[in-house]
């Protein structure tokens, strides 16, 4: 009796606030500085290092996710932690004059990079920087979701697919493209390039290789395809098509609000 009483109240609360920033258990309020430092580190270079680091194949993982996307004229998309903007310069393309496409992050040096990538090309989109946990904008209000990249650099992931689930309107989609598990063939190759070289050319392109070690760590904790798939069912997504690509080093789960 008296040692159950000491294990609630004192200890309880502490054991439900770590989290994972990587390989590091850290608490729960601290993550989102350490991510921030992450990408306030790595904007200046983010674009140049995804294409180096994937040999360009993230420009395919993300047409596939804009081709499964199929927007039609008018739709209107939010893209959370959409960065320098890849997806919503493509999906603004597709929705054309009558919808509307948000450049959405929670980090000011990307959203910097991105909207003003976009105003280069003569592109202007709403822009919100806001955290994926806790969306602006009203319940019910967009045909599409987008996160790129994103969800796994965020603190509760429950928390965020409910957002993203409440912002949808009823029958609206949710694409969540992410790293994920490669197939058992691969996974020594993939972990060699991923703890080898991934944090060298981190070093050699923005001098942080620590930033890429964060990364291979982070795609380690991330739920794999079916674990993710059941999340986005508890946070009500009634159904969820899970698409790999490159023998699931990525997956795009598309989950539907019914
Ligand atoms: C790897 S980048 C992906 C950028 C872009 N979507 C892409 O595919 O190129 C991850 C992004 O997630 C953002 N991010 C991390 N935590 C977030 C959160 N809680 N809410 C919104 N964005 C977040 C980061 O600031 C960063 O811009």
């Amino acid at each position: 009796m008296t040692a159950l009483a000491a294990i609630t109240i004192e200890e309880l609360p502490t054991a439900m606030s770590k989290t994972h920033f990587g390989f590091k258990t850290v608490e729960d309020d601290e993550k989102v500085g350490h991510v921030r430092g992450v990408f306030d580190s790595v904007a200046s270079r983010y674009d140049l290092m995804n294409d180096l680091m994937s040999l360009g194949l993230h420009r395919a993982w993300k047409a596939y996710t804009v081709a499964v996307a199929a927007l039609r004229e008018g739709d209107r998309v939010l893209d959370i932690a959409g960065g320098t903007g890849d997806l919503a310069r493509a999906f603004a393309g597709k929705v054309g004059g009558t919808g509307m496409v948000v450049l959405t992050d929670i980090n000011e040096a990307m959203l910097h990079r991105g909207r003003d990538r976009l105003l280069d090309e003569g592109l202007v989109l709403p822009t919100a920087l806001c955290d994926g946990e806790a969306l602006p904008f009203a319940s019910d209000t967009f045909d599409l979701v987008s996160v790129a990249f994103g969800l796994r650099n965020m603190t509760h992931k429950e928390l965020a697919l409910a957002e993203m689930k409440r912002v949808l309107r009823p029958g609206g989609r949710l694409l969540v493209l992410e790293f994920s598990k490669v197939a058992a063939p691969l996974s020594k190759a993939y972990d060699w390039y991923s703890f080898n070289v991934l944090p060298r050319i981190g070093k050699w392109v923005t001098g942080d290789a620590e930033s890429y070690r964060y990364l291979a760590e982070s795609i380690r904790m991330h739920p794999d395809q079916q674990a993710l798939k059941a999340l986005m069912n508890e946070a009500g997504f009634g159904h969820v098509d899970v698409h790999n690509l490159s023998a699931g080093v990525v997956a795009l789960h598309v989950g539907i609000k019914c």
